[in-house]
């Protein structure tokens, strides 16, 4: 076993750090207060790379892997959770999808564009009545002509406002889900309702609304009728993301913590030096390690090919985002009332975490996926 980054990955997740701190974290609060999405640094993360992080050269991609994308989630969200997660969807639910399902046609269409940043792309599945059970989805794709004609609302999509490219999971009349590829200037599309959000503030979440949208028959994406399979092999990879997220911030929030207990100073002394400080510490540290371990295994295994990592995806995910509620739960707690204020980092960081327990399935779900996969049923 070698738990050594190559000189590639290495190099991916260094310049993500320096980035973050230089571009990212200067402008992260403010972002967070005014709702605003920071899309001049996801355009540039496109130039450099960081949106097309596993799609082959011969598609535009800088095809730097599943790791260094896993190392560059987690110095990103360690200063803006919300750019992240707009690197997340575009890696690892948009390009991926495509990658895996699109004909070649597609590829070479969409994917240049969307590594290179030129387009942002979103992955439309959930509904108001369709959350945790996407196969009960209303939104419906009816044949007409050569085409389809799309009808209905999804929500919750992240990206949404500011995505040029839109893969939306719809279901047939009769039965069966089916996903499609369009651009967002396709007749009959719209954006919605735009979400106010307790954290990731900085990213877009939205409503994307489908009346009578016209699309042709080369819009599906994969198989037609096997939209949810997509949907759900997409999501194994998405996950690493998310928990890439969660590392990262809780990360932040461990490095918060250790500077503020050095120097806050009470009955005396800096907290660090009272026992039941150093235990709260030492907890963090161990629970950011581990995940970022698990993090790094489930990132390699997705690198070395393997067709399948669905069980260790949904423990993944499901352990980082539960690690990262308890970090940050302490570091607020560590910080006192301060931890409560907007004028400290750990008070963002408390809210960004709480999405990482639900968006890419709850944390429920991930123990049934877990659970239908140890139990062989
Ligand atoms: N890889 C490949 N294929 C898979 C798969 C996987 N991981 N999981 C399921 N499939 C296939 C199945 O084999 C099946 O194929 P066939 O039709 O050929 O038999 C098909 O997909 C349907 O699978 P299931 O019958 O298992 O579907 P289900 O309805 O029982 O799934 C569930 C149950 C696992 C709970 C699933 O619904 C689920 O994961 N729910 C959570 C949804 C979710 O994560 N939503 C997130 C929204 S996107 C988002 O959050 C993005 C964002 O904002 C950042």
């Amino acid at each position: 076993m070698d738990f050594q980054f190559n000189d590639e990955q290495r190099m991916a997740i260094d310049a993500a750090r320096r980035f973050a701190a230089e571009k990212l974290a200067p402008a992260a609060a403010e972002h967070d207060e005014k709702a605003e999405v920071n899309l001049k640094a996801l355009k540039e993360l496109g130039e450099l790379g960081y949106l097309g992080m596993t799609v082959p050269e011969e598609y535009g991609g800088s095809d730097m892997g599943a790791v260094a994308y896993a190392g560059a989630m987690v110095e990103f969200s360690k200063a803006d959770a919300g750019v992240a997660v707009g690197v997340s969807v575009q890696n690892s639910l948009v390009n991926d999808a495509i990658l895996h399902f699109g004909t070649e046609k597609q590829k070479k269409e969409y994917l240049p564009k969307l590594a290179s940043g030129e387009w942002i792309g979103c992955f439309s599945l959930t509904e108001a009545g369709a959350g945790s059970d996407p196969a009960s989805m209303k939104t419906t794709a009816l044949r007409d002509g050569d085409g389809f004609v799309l009808n209905g609302t999804k929500n919750f999509t992240t990206n949404g406002g500011i995505a040029d490219v839109i893969i939306v999971f719809t279901r047939y009349a009769e039965k069966g889900n089916s996903a499609f590829l369009l651009k967002k200037d396709a007749s009959g599309f719209s954006v919605g309702k735009h979400e106010n959000k307790m954290g990731i503030r900085s990213s877009s979440t939205t409503e994307m609304v489908f009346t009578g949208c016209r699309l042709p028959s080369d819009a599906v994406l994969g198989e037609e009728g096997k939209g949810l399979k997509v949907a759900l092999a997409t999501l194994d990879g998405g996950r690493i993301g998310i928990a890439g997220q969660a590392v990262g911030i809780a990360e932040a929030a461990l490095d918060e913590s250790l500077r503020y207990s050095k120097e806050r100073v009470q009955f005396g002394k800096p907290i660090s030096e009272f026992e039941v400080l150093q235990f709260m510490l030492a907890d963090m540290a161990t629970d950011v390690e581990l995940a970022k371990t698990m993090l790094f295994k489930v990132a390699w295994m997705k690198d070395s090919g393997q067709k399948r990592f669905t069980k260790e995806s949904a423990m993944l995910k499901l352990f980082a985002s539960e690690m990262a509620h308890r970090v940050c739960h302490k570091a607020v707690q560590i910080h006192g009332g301060y931890g409560f204020m907007k004028d400290y980092k750990v008070e963002r960081l408390y809210r960004d975490q709480r999405i990482t327990e639900i968006y890419e399935g709850t944390s429920e779900i991930q123990r049934f996926v877990i659970a239908r996969s140890i139990l062989g049923a």
